[in-house]
């Protein structure tokens, strides 16, 4: 048991302060003043006005491990997920060698089960061929969800199959798409909405890494006829833009205008946008410095506290930052952690404190070592990351825990 006195937890769009009882991977009784005492085994932490929120969901990882492991590995990459107040992260296939099939995914989930310190979910990838294995049973429990690759990226995996790209459609889970621009986003809509009249239900379609205005605007106007839209944002394409960025460069899509970014945060704002997803894709510092510098940004480490500075400059609301970091991919997932810090809600969860912090000052956790918000003033740091009711995190010390596999 773990009782957290004077917390500052979520209530509306307010804080209130609370003591929080977390036993048995959920939250116990919540209320002004718990009484500790008699509580023998409970480990007591004394909040002191830090920040209880749910713990950050990442949907958009590339763990790179089997494979790439070079670049990052499910050890490093949980423990940056923790350090990054995350408790669970989604892994995408564009593994060295992509998965598009059963033995792929049991592979990377029996590494994951080993290895990670967090949650997880993974993910198979759409080929022109194998839509009939990724409807069968087998797949269908082993996978979060599908993603589709409809530009070049990281691995080769590009669909081009119109059939497989109208059949992806009928089966039920969430379909994931890197759409690589707004051809690609047309594209994709189109084969969704002659889904929607074939079929009689269809999945969630998860936008990925939206990054224009005219993005924004289309899926603002399709999300009203077809609400089981869902659009992503990363970190990067909302905190930097290519007028100003200094640092490693490529990632895709690329970094977007100042006016672009505008606009993605418009659509925070009006719920265009549903949530956070950092696109987390480390490489190492020496692929970044050569001539040909592979796409990709680490970002576990900082989306949280980006996240929570934009909260502070109040670009967004309390809500707004939950349902970003949490409520959505939580709802989308059948989680238990989506309703905010609530009695009887899964305790995966994350202390926060409030300072002045630097980006990187006292290293990462990510194998690439090196970040695209290095020496960002950050107003928050999570001290403290709790995955299902175990401290896994505390004070740059790692802890490993039982963790679930999210696809089952
Ligand atoms: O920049 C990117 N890198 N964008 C992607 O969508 C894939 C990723 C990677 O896997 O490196
Ligand atoms: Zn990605």
């Amino acid at each position: 048991m773990i009782v957290l006195k004077n917390v500052l937890i979520p209530h509306g769009e307010q804080w209130v302060k609370r003591d929080v009882i977390i036993q048995k991977g959920v939250y116990g009784e919540i209320s002004e003043s718990i009484d500790e005492r008699p509580l023998k085994d409970a480990r007591i932490i004394q909040g002191e006005e830090r920040y209880l929120l749910p713990a950050f969901i990442d949907p958009h990882v590339h763990v790179r491990e089997p494979g790439f492991d070079y670049k990052e590995d499910w050890i490093t990459c949980s423990r940056a997920a923790l350090k990054g107040g995350a408790s669970s992260i989604f892994d995408m296939p564009n593994n060295k060698i992509p998965v598009v099939n059963y033995p792929g995914v049991k592979e990377k989930s029996e590494i994951a089960s080993k290895k990670s310190y967090v949650n997880f979910g993974l993910y198979a990838a759409l080929t022109d061929k194998n839509i009939d294995e990724l409807k069968s049973t087998g797949m269908q429990g082993a996978v979060c969800g599908i993603k589709i690759y409809l530009a070049r990226t990281t691995g080769n995996i590009t669909v081009t199959s119109g059939s497989a790209l109208l059949n992806v459609f009928n089966q039920p889970k969430p379909v994931l798409v890197h759409t690589g621009g707004i051809e690609g986003l047309k594209k994709v809509l189109f084969f969704y909405e002659k889904a929607s009249k074939h079929f009689y239900v269809v999945p969630v379609l998860y936008v990925c890494h939206v990054s224009t205005g005219e993005e924004v605007a289309l899926l603002r106007k399709w999300k009203k006829k077809l609400p089981s839209i869902l659009a992503e944002a990363t970190p990067h394409h909302l905190f930097l833009n290519k007028e100003e960025y200094t640092g490693l460069k490529g990632v895709l899509p690329p970094l977007s205008t100042k006016k672009d970014v505008e606009a993605l945060w418009e659509g925070v704002k009006d719920g265009t946008i549903d949530l956070l997803g950092t696109d987390h894709a480390p490489h190492t510092v020496e692929e970044k410095r050569g001539r040909v510098p592979p796409s990709g940004f680490p970002g576990l480490e900082t989306a949280f506290p980006l996240l929570l500075n934009a909260f502070k400059d109040r670009r967004l609301s309390l809500n707004s930052l939950l349902r970003m970091t949490s409520g959505n991919a939580g709802k989308l997932f059948k989680m238990g952690i989506g309703d905010g810090v609530v009695k009887g809600g899964e305790a995966d969860c994350t202390l926060v404190e409030e300072g002045e912090f630097c980006a990187g000052e006292d290293g990462y956790e990510t194998k690439c070592g090196w970040s695209p918000f290095h020496g960002w003033n950050l107003g928050f740091k999570p001290v403290l990351t709790v995955v299902n009711g175990f401290i896994s995190y505390e004070n740059g010390k790692f802890y490993r825990n039982p963790v679930k596999n999210l696809c089952r």
